[in-house]
């Protein structure tokens, strides 16, 4: 079952930056535009697994580090002629609080 889960805060992520976060589902990168939107999608480039945490961020985007391959935060897809997607994953904003919606892991202890 997924749940708002807090991940952070919005200072913890320079503006057109990226900060990773682990969750039970992986690695995944929480970027910051410089309008302050918050965008999650997963750190591993569909083209070759490049760390896209280490991108440029430009509007609602980040350049792939490895052979710049423009990923959209909003579709999570290769933008342009290239074609590949990564998983997006929701987020929401309470004030400076940022919450990701992500599978809580079952806790088995009796
Ligand atoms: S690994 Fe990202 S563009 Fe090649």
């Amino acid at each position: 079952m997924n749940d708002w889960i807090e991940i952070g805060a919005l200072n913890d992520i320079p503006r057109r930056g990226a900060r990773c976060v682990m969750t039970p589902q992986g690695k995944i990168a929480v970027f910051r535009t410089m309008e302050d939107q918050v965008f999650a999608i997963d750190d591993h480039c569909p083209h070759k697994g490049g760390p896209l945490s280490q991108g440029i961020v430009h509007g609602a985007s980040v350049t792939c580090p490895l052979h710049n391959w423009v990923i959209s935060f909003e579709t999570g897809k290769a933008l342009g002629a290239d074609e590949g997607s990564v998983k997006t994953i929701a987020i929401k904003r309470d004030g400076e609080r940022i919450f990701a919606l992500l599978e809580r892991t079952a806790v088995a202890a009796e």
